[in-house]
C-alpha cells in the first residue's frame, strides 16, 4: 500500500477497515455537530505570513510539554474505546507514540487497561481520569496510575453529563458489540478487523471490569458506567484529586476565560483548551477561536495546551502561534490506528510532523519554540 499523505486519506482508509458503529463513534459530534465542524473550519480561516530569503537550515521541532522532552509538541489525546478501532488499540498507539517521542494519554474508558499499556511501554505515559460517584474507585484508579508510573494525570472536566451523539444511539454502540443481525453484518464486512479482534482477549472496558465490586459481568458494567459520572464535580474535588495524585496535573475541557482563571489558581500545572472534540456542548465556540484570549490571560502562570480540529501540521503551527505550548490530537491518530494499526499511528504523526516542519520553514522560522502571533496574517 502506498503511504498515506494526509490525515484525510487515513480517515477514508479507516472508514473501509473499521465496522460502522466504531468508525461513527470517532467521526461524530453532539447534536447538530456544529461545534465539531467549527473546530476544523475555524483553523482554515487563520492565514499564515509567508516569509522569504531567511535561513531555513537546521530546523527543530523539539521542545517540552510539562517539562518532558518531546519530538514535537503534539500529544495523543485520551479517547475512549480505542481498542475497538483496532485490536489492542491503546497498546499499539502508546507504542507508536513512545517510539516517535510524544506523550500518549490513556482514557479511563479505554479497552486496554493501565496495566496492559504499562506492560508494553518503557517510558511513562499520561492517564486521563473521569470522576465517578464511587470515590473509592477513583482512588483506586489514581493508585493504579501511580503504580504504572504515569507521569501526568489529565482530569477531564467537561463530561459529567453526556452530550447526545445521534449516531451512537442509532448504531446501538457498545463494547463489546452486540450480536444482532445489524451488528454482525457491520463486523462481517470488515474481516481484517474481525481477525484482529479474534486474536485478543481485550474486548471491554478493562480499567473498570473486575475492579469494581459487583461489576464483573458486562450487563452490570454498562449500567454502572452510565450511572457513574458525577454531576456534582466541583473545584473542591479538583483539589482533593490534586492532593491525592501528588504529581503533574492537567485540567482538560476549559473553554471559558473565567474557568481558565480558576484553573490557574487551582494549583494545576496545565490546562487543555478543549470542547471534547465537539462531542459535548454543541453550540460552544471552536477551541482555536478561544485559545488566544485564554493564553493571553493565564499563559504566564499555567501551561496552556489545546485540542479540537487539528488535522495538519499547519493547524498545529497556528495553535502554537496563538499561545498554545502544545496540542493534543484525537481523531487523527484514531483514523491512523483504524486504517493501519500501530503503523497508521506512526504515519499520522509523520504526516503532521512533516507538514509542521515545512510550514515553519516557509514562515521563516527554524525553531518551534520561537513562534508567535506575528507569524499570522491579520489582513
Ligand atoms: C472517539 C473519541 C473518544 C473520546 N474519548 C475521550 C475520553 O475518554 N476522555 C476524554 O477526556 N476525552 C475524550 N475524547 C476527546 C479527546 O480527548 C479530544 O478532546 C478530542 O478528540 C480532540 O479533538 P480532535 O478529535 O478533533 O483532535 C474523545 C474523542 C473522540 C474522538
Amino acid at each position: 500500500m502506498t503511504e498515506p499523505l494526509t490525515i484525510d486519506e487515513l480517515k477514508q482508509l479507516a472508514r473501509r477497515r473499521v465496522p460502522k458503529m466504531f468508525f461513527d463513534y470517532a467521526d461524530s459530534g453532539s447534536w447538530t455537530e456544529g461545534t465539531y465542524r467549527a473546530n476544523e473550519e475555524d483553523f482554515a480561516k487563520i492565514k499564515l505570513r509567508q516569509r522569504v530569503l531567511v535561513d531555513m537550515t537546521n530546523r527543530s521541532l523539539k521542545t517540552t510539554m510539562l517539562g518532558e522532552d518531546v519530538a514535537m509538541p503534539v500529544a495523543l489525546a485520551p479517547t475512549g474505546m480505542t481498542g475497538m478501532q483496532h485490536a489492542d488499540g491503546e497498546m499499539l498507539a502508546a507504542q507508536a507514540a513512545e517510539e516517535f517521542g510524544v506523550p500518549f494519554t490513556l482514557s479511563t474508558m479505554s479497552i486496554c487497561s493501565i496495566e496492559d499499556v504499562a506492560s508494553v511501554t518503557k517510558k511513562p505515559f499520561w492517564f486521563q481520569l473521569y470522576v465517578m460517584k464511587d470515590r473509592g474507585f477513583v482512588e483506586n484508579l489514581i493508585e493504579r496510575a501511580k503504580a504504572a508510573r504515569c507521569s501526568a494525570l489529565v482530569l477531564t472536566l467537561d463530561l459529567q453529563v453526556l452530550g447526545q451523539r445521534h449516531k451512537d444511539l442509532r448504531n446501538g454502540l457498545s463494547a463489546p458489540p452486540k450480536f444482532t443481525a445489524k451488528h454482525i453484518w457491520q463486523m462481517a464486512t470488515r474481516p481484517k478487523w474481525c481477525m484482529g479482534m479474534l486474536g485478543t482477549k481485550r474486548h471491554t472496558f478493562r480499567n473498570i471490569a473486575g475492579h469494581v465490586k459487583g461489576v464483573a459481568d458486562l450487563s452490570s458494567l454498562s449500567s454502572w458506567t452510565a450511572d457513574q459520572f458525577d454531576p456534582k464535580l466541583s473545584w473542591e474535588d479538583v483539589e482533593w484529586i490534586r492532593k491525592r495524585w501528588g504529581g503533574k496535573l492537567i485540567l482538560k475541557g476549559i473553554l471559558d476565560h473565567e474557568d481558565a482563571e480558576l484553573a490557574a489558581k487551582s494549583g494545576a500545572d496545565a490546562i487543555i483548551v478543549s470542547n471534547h472534540g465537539g462531542r459535548q456542548l454543541d453550540g460552544a465556540p471552536s477551541s482555536i477561536s478561544v485559545l488566544e484570549p485564554i493564553a493571553d490571560k493565564v499563559g504566564d502562570r499555567i501551561e496552556v495546551f489545546m485540542d479540537g480540529g487539528i488535522r495538519s501540521g499547519q493547524d498545529v503551527l497556528k495553535a502554537l502561534c496563538l499561545g498554545a505550548k502544545g496540542v493534543f490530537i484525537g481523531r487523527p491518530f484514531l483514523y491512523g490506528l483504524g486504517a493501519q494499526g500501530r503503523q497508521g499511528v506512526t504515519n499520522a504523526l509523520n504526516i503532521i510532523s512533516r507538514e509542521l516542519d515545512t510550514t515553519m520553514a516557509l514562515c521563516g522560522k527554524r525553531d518551534i519554540r520561537d513562534l508567535g502571533k506575528d507569524m499570522l496574517f491579520r489582513g
